[in-house]
């Protein structure tokens, strides 16, 4: 099968990294990077191994290349849907980061453009869908480990870097809203965990402004979503500040429960109970040699496990959806993350500053006309 032609769009933090995860692979070839800061364009080219002379200041070059066959979108979180569109409407494949849209009327456009053409791939960077422990997770909730799960809490807090030309996530024109810029990280793990047993039927959400840096849309986020079971999902979500890294779930079913620290050590970070798979007691999966001791070593999960502990792009799962990308690109097939597939994750977040706003409770599957009336 012929190389992927590919094409990527801002070459800052997150969008080097996906460069150089590109540039490792035999199956794809960069054709372009548009990135209006010239020497940060040709240095991520050159760490990814790339020559100098694929840079571009132009949106257009990549677009107009007809024989790009996808583009990666890594600019700021505004120009990730009017990026997308153009890139649809030259039959291109669209792998972007999240968020797919800081306006209500962008996003609506992007669901449009993906049933409008079934044959282009998309996909929004929910990232931590790759991380072994949430698919593991995803897993033990699908086998019914922790046998009907009524509560589950996901957090995402986190001091978003702000620092350099960064300052445009302090900016609500240019980031859009907190949840947008990073929360909907935990959204992501709450619904894909429930999925297999339930899905959103309502979001109650509160925010506050920010009290330490100058953000000028709310950082800070409560978000409570109701389940069709009659289960709930909590996220405390700050992107000011936090105590470290804090990316803790609680999961709690009918027959057993799940904890997840992002800030104890590794062998303490997971533990779980399940009356049908550990009679009820407490195991640590991350400590090898308490399963061994505890006569369990079959409880002890691969060494290479990896747990969503820190906000650093580098170490993600970078390579794991890229390749997911592809092989859906390859293969015809829509990604569980593609723009319609994932819009009720952005749907939360409309309907949680709906709620926000008005105090009420704001149902699922939202009603668009409605949450047009109210942003735009
Ligand atoms: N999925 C994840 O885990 C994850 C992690 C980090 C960042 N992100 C996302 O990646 C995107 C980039 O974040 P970052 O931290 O790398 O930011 P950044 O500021 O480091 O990089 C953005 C780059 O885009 C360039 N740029 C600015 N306007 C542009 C335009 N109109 N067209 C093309 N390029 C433009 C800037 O010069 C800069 O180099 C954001 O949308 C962010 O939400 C996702």
């Amino acid at each position: 099968m012929q190389n992927l032609q590919a094409g990527l769009v801002g070459a800052g933090w997150m969008g080097g990294t996906l460069l150089k995860r590109l540039a490792e692979r035999s199956d794809v070839d960069v054709l372009a990077l548009c990135e209006p800061n010239g020497d940060r364009g040709g240095e991520a080219l050159g760490c990814a191994g790339l020559p100098v002379s694929l840079l571009t200041g132009n949106y257009d070059d990549i677009i107009s290349n007809p024989d790009i066959d996808a583009v990666w979108i890594a600019s700021p979180n505004s120009a990730h849907a009017p990026q997308a569109l153009q890139a649809m409407r030259a039959g291109k494949h669209v792998f972007c980061e999240k968020p797919c849209a800081t306006k209500f009327s962008d996003f609506r456009a992007l669901i449009e453009a993906e049933r409008a053409n079934p044959d282009l791939i998309t996909y929004v960077d929910f990232i931590l869908y790759f991380d072994s422990m949430e698919s593991r997770l995803r897993q033990m909730v699908s086998d019914g480990v922790f046998g009907t799960v009524a509560q589950v809490q996901v957090n995402y807090r986190h001091p978003i870097n702000i620092a350099g030309d960064k300052v445009w996530k302090l900016s609500k024109e240019t980031m859009g809203d907190a949840i947008a810029m990073g929360i909907n990280h935990a959204l992501s793990v709450m619904i894909y965990l429930m999925r297999s047993q339930t899905g959103p039927v309502g979001v109650l959400a509160t925010s506050r402004p920010a009290q330490i840096r100058q953000f000028e849309e709310d950082p800070i986020w409560n978000i409570l979503v109701k389940f069709d079971n009659g289960g709930a999902g909590f996220c405390f979500g700050n992107i000011e500040n936090s105590n470290g890294y804090d990316a803790y779930h609680n999961v709690l079913g009918s027959e057993g429960g799940f904890v997840f620290d992002s800030q104890l050590e590794r062998t303490h970070k997971v533990r779980y109970w399940s009356a049908r798979e550990t009679a009820g007691k407490w195991v640590y999966p991350l400590d090898p040699d308490r399963c061994a001791r505890e006569g369990r070593r079959d409880f002890a999960w691969p060494p290479d496990t990896t747990t969503p502990d820190s906000g650093d792009v580098v170490n993600h799962q970078t390579s794991e959806c890229v390749g997911h990308f592809i092989e859906c690109v390859k293969s015809g097939t829509k990604s569980p993350l593609s723009f319609t597939n994932s819009a009720i994750l952005s749907e939360i977040g409309w309907a949680a500053r709906m709620s926000a706003a008005t105090g009420k409770q704001i149902p699922l599957p939202l009603d668009y006309s409605a949450a047009a009336e109210f942003f735009d």
